[in-house]
């Protein structure tokens, strides 16, 4: 079966891809290469044998898309191709909502002329702000975002849930990812971020490989464990059997589908911190810092609904993610970089 994978050469997509094409599915990758390297191609293939179809191209252009989807027998889209980093979205808000809202907007217009009819799109537990309970479940509140990343996911979100409303034939999964880490346990592949990583686990990744002195930890006056924030790891090979799942469960059949990926455990920045050294033997380097704005003091997932509707529950422990982040990053000191 083809399906058409946008931004399947960046870090979810790139593993994704692969666990499809062990599971026999045929990922045809469009990508700008914005954010991602060419290299990924020879990675996907040495790990499967198999070298996936790529078009470089943008999904705001719709006759390129139109021309993609001309040339196959696609039958479904997973949707990652979007730009995500939030501190970029506060200062470049329009480029944001062209990528991700417009993006979004044009590729399901080409989908409509091809008939095609199924679409799983990655959302964020971004879109429940800061929760009143966890663990979080898909009927909490949503929209009290606070950045334009977070807005562009809700409005996608919104834009899918009212065109399914008006095309009830069609099968529209949104996935909302809690913290997803870790790489493809070979340490082929793995996240490569441009310049000062945003996100803690690569952060912490580039500490232990020599790239950053130290750590900034963003607070330790939360009401959790130890102070500091406290997040839902989902290792990334998780992640990606989660979408399989959802493609095999319910990426044919016509409906609304709505599901937290995450592990539903929570972990603090000063474990995450302990894990990876553990996983790396050697200390990390960290001192404490006032809070990060905009940041929240706890979020997990509850899980129930994916393991019951998609069969699906994430396996990798955090010593697993942050063995596969170390065997990836030591490998790799500058990512992709210098072999593209
Ligand atoms: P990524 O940046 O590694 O991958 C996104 C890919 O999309 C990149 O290869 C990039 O080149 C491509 N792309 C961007 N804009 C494009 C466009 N207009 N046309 C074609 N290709 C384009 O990011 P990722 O971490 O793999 O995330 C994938 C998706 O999951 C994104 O939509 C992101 O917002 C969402 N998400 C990510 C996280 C996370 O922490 N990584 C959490 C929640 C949701
Ligand atoms: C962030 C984004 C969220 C996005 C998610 C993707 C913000 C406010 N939120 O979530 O919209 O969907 O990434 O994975 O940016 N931390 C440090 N030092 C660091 C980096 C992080 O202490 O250098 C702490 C944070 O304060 C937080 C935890 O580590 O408690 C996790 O942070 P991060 O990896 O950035 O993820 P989120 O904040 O959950």
């Amino acid at each position: 079966m083809e399906v058409l994978v946008t931004g399947g050469m960046g870090y979810i997509g790139s593993h994704t891809c692969v666990q499809m094409i062990e599971a026999g599915f045929t990922p045809i990758i469009i990508d700008n290469l914005c954010n991602s390297k060419f290299v990924v191609l020879d990675r996907i293939e040495a790990l499967t044998q198999v070298r996936p179809l790529f078009y470089q191209g943008d999904i705001r252009d719709e006759s390129f898309l139109d021309h993609v989807f001309s040339q196959h027998n696609i039958q479904a889209v997973i949707h990652f191709a979007g730009l995500k980093a939030v501190g970029e979205s506060v200062s470049q808000p329009l480029a944001y909502y062209d990528n991700n809202v417009t993006g979004s907007l044009v590729l399901v217009r080409a989908m409509c002329k091809a008939g095609v009819k199924s679409i799983i799109f990655s959302s964020s537990a971004t879109v429940y702000g800061d929760p009143e309970r966890v663990p979080i479940t898909e009927e909490s509140p949503i929209g009290a975002t606070t950045n334009p990343y977070g807005r562009s996911k809700f409005m996608v979100e919104a834009c899918l849930s009212d065109f399914f409303h008006a095309q009830p034939d069609w099968s529209v999964t949104l996935l909302r990812y809690f913290n997803p880490v870790g790489a493809h346990p070979s340490g082929t592949m793995g996240e490569d971020p441009n310049g000062l990583p945003n996100n803690l686990m690569p952060f912490i990744a580039q500490v232990a490989v020599g790239r950053r002195e130290k750590l900034s930890v963003f607070g330790q006056d939360y009401p959790t464990v130890d102070g500091t924030g406290v997040r839902d790891y989902i290792h990334v090979m998780d992640l990606a059997d989660g979408h399989l799942a959802a493609l095999n469960a319910v990426g044919r059949q016509a409906g609304l589908h709505i599901y937290n990926l995450g592990t539903g455990n929570g972990a603090s920045v000063l474990e995450m911190v302990d894990a990876f050294s553990k996983a790396c033997g050697k200390s990390i380097p960290y001192e404490i810092c006032p809070r990060r704005p905009g940041d929240i003091a706890r979020c997990w997932a509850a899980t129930a609904k994916a393991e019951k509707e998609l069969g699906w529950k994430a396996t990798r422990t955090i010593a697993d993610m942050t063995a596969d982040t170390w065997r990836w990053q030591s490998h790799h000191p500058q990512g992709y970089q210098s072999e593209s």
